[in-house]
């Protein structure tokens, strides 16, 4: 397989546990939330920014908001707990009652957000954010920003472009090859943002074993790999070309058994003179500036429908694009903008 493809042993364990177990309880870092917020800024004045899945007393994405609330001109923030259990700061009961917060910034010249500032309301449900009163907070918001549970990624999703909401939420890169979420990429609906260090994340985790090597282990924390942000807000990445500097060969860029396409096994190798279509990994998406690429669509195992694909099948069973009858991985088809005549 080749490297840009291949996923970390480790942090795919850890992302399988978290899918098949709802294990959806490790927490974002700060500095994380800051490295990436820090290319939004200009979006954030005058907005509401709405964090659903995020209980105050371990969120810092509600610290990162609150605090940097005067900062980024934030008009409201609003928070909501997801079943809420334990008696703190901003509640006192131990039942499945969620609550929710508002703040609408320094009153008292401190520059901390304090409790008396800070609005606590009970929600009659658990806070989810499928909920009618979650959808009810979501329709006042302007900007959802959160890491949702990645075992409800598509349906998390599917809500935002239901109610027509600006996002920055974290998520992990093999929901781009979820047809849904595809589909978005496709249309230009969603991309990827500016990601995390090195491709990986460490969270804070309480509950679950890490199985990252000792070189990569960060106490208190579980580390996964191939943890991306995705956004459908404007930012200056999304408009850089991505430097070609080669040129096709055939016996390089051997053609496809099953599909009218060229393929690259990594993203940076992208021909510069190829004007047809070229079979890239996902993480090309990465790279993705639609002024300079046209995503025509995508084949892996799964097999997809005609529409995701995007151009025709010339196979008969299996989907994947095959080098010599050898499969190769997942391949997004894309054509060179700036070669078309
Ligand atoms: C990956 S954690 C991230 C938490 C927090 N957003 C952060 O980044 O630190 C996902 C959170 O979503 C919460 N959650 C799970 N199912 C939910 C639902 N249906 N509605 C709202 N929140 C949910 C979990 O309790 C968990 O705290």
């Amino acid at each position: 397989m080749p490297k840009e493809n291949k996923p970390k042993k480790d942090s795919n364990k850890n992302l399988h546990n978290a899918k098949k177990g709802k294990n959806d309880e490790f927490y974002t870092q700060l500095e994380d939330i800051g490295r990436e917020l820090n290319h939004y800024k200009e979006h954030f004045k005058n907005k509401v920014v709405y964090c659903n899945c995020d209980d105050p007393r371990v969120s810092n994405f509600f610290h990162y908001f609150s605090y940097n609330f005067e900062k980024l001109r934030l008009k409201k923030l609003i928070t909501t707990c997801y079943k809420n259990q334990s008696r703190d700061l901003f509640s006192n009961n131990q039942s499945d009652k969620a609550i929710w917060l508002e703040y609408a910034g320094d009153k008292n010249n401190d520059k901390v957000p304090n409790p008396e500032e800070i609005g606590v309301h009970e929600l009659q449900g658990d806070g989810d954010f499928r909920s009618k009163e979650g959808i009810e907070l979501l329709k006042k918001a302007d900007i959802i920003v959160t890491n949702p549970p990645f075992s409800l990624f598509r349906e998390y999703v599917a809500q935002l472009v239901e109610y027509d909401k600006k996002f920055i939420i974290v998520g992990h890169q093999n929901a781009i090859t979820y047809k849904e979420i595809f589909k978005l990429i496709k249309e230009n609906k969603l991309w990827l943002g500016y990601g995390f260090k090195g491709g990986a994340g460490h969270f804070i985790n309480t509950k679950y074993e890490d199985y990252a090597t000792a070189s990569d282990h960060k106490e208190g924390m579980i580390r996964v790999s191939g943890v991306v942000w995705f956004t459908n807000l404007e930012i200056k990445k999304r408009h850089e070309d991505l430097m070609l500097y080669k040129s096709y060969t055939p016996e390089e860029y051997p053609s496809y058994d099953n599909y009218d396409a060229i393929n690259v096994n990594k993203t940076k190798d992208i021909p510069s003179d190829f004007d047809c279509v070229m079979g890239v990994p996902i993480t090309f998406l990465d790279k993705y500036n639609p002024k300079q690429f046209e995503i025509l669509g995508m084949s892996a195992s799964a097999g997809y429908s005609e529409d995701v694909v995007g151009i025709p099948f010339l196979g008969n069973k299996d989907a994947r694009p095959l080098i010599n009858g050898k499969n190769t991985y997942a391949r997004v088809f894309i054509k060179n903008r700036k070669l078309e005549v």
